[in-house]
């Protein structure tokens, strides 16, 4: 499993988040999804600290690795990600994205991220200006644009939030993906691929649904529809 990358940006991809999942059947939560067609799964991390709410870490990781060949894109929500991030490549992630809030040497941790041959995402809650990674986010793979408040899943999208987007598109250029995360569903995703985001994480609108096929098609129908 050591090929998984990141897609090379010009797609879009629907990246469904465990947040809303059954964590007791992750597993078999993962196959779903990839049956359904999809190629990265967004696997939440939060410590508690940097985020008011606790989830995994690498050892839940390390374990699911072995059930799935889907791109793990981590998204971590910890204070000092530095400390912990190389425990996250060696359990099996291949993309790793902080949050510039809580990253003391952000490109310190890119370079040696990209070392260990994981790609490398940064990210910013909705009320960071986008001018804050402006340094950063040229030498990462993937810029995370939070479309809200971090911690909890089957929130509304901040539509100001969103808008940032835009300012993200036009600092990275083509190359580099842009990826929304919270409040994604078939009416909010076309919107968020108008300002120019390519990676579409949602939870709660496949996860909650019983029927996860037919929910991750409506996302990547509705997304579609703007670029087609
Ligand atoms: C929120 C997480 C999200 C969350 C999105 O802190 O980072 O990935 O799962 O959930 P939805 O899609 O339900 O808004
Ligand atoms: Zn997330």
């Amino acid at each position: 499993m050591g090929q998984l990358r990141l897609p090379k940006a010009g797609t879009i991809e629907i990246v469904p988040s465990i947040l809303s999942s059954d964590f007791a059947r992750l597993a078999d939560e993962l196959a779903q999804v990839k049956a359904a067609g999809v190629r990265m799964v967004h696997l939440d991390v939060m410590d508690g600290h940097f985020v008011p709410n606790i989830t995994i870490g690498p050892p839940v990781i390390a374990k699911l690795r072995k059930h799935s060949d889907l791109v793990f894109d981590s998204h971590l929500m910890i204070s000092e990600p530095e400390e912990y991030a190389e425990r996250f490549v060696e359990a099996g992630v291949n993309n790793l994205t902080f949050h510039i809030e809580a990253a003391k040497r952000p490109e310190k941790l890119i370079e040696k991220l990209h070392s260990w041959g994981c790609t490398a995402g940064v990210t910013l809650n909705p009320e960071t200006p986008v001018d804050s990674i402006k340094d950063v986010a040229p030498l990462c793979d993937m810029v995370l644009v939070m479309t809200v408040e971090p911690g909890f899943g089957a929130q509304t999208m901040m539509p100001e939030a969103a808008k940032k987007v835009v300012k993200v598109r036009e600092m990275v250029g083509p190359e580099i993906r842009v990826e929304v995360d919270g409040g994604i569903n078939p009416e909010t995703a076309p919107i968020v691929v108008g300002y120019g985001a390519d990676t579409l994480v949602a939870g709660d609108a496949i996860f909650g649904k019983s029927d996860r096929a037919a929910a991750i098609e409506a996302i990547r129908k509705a997304a579609k529809l703007t670029t087609d």
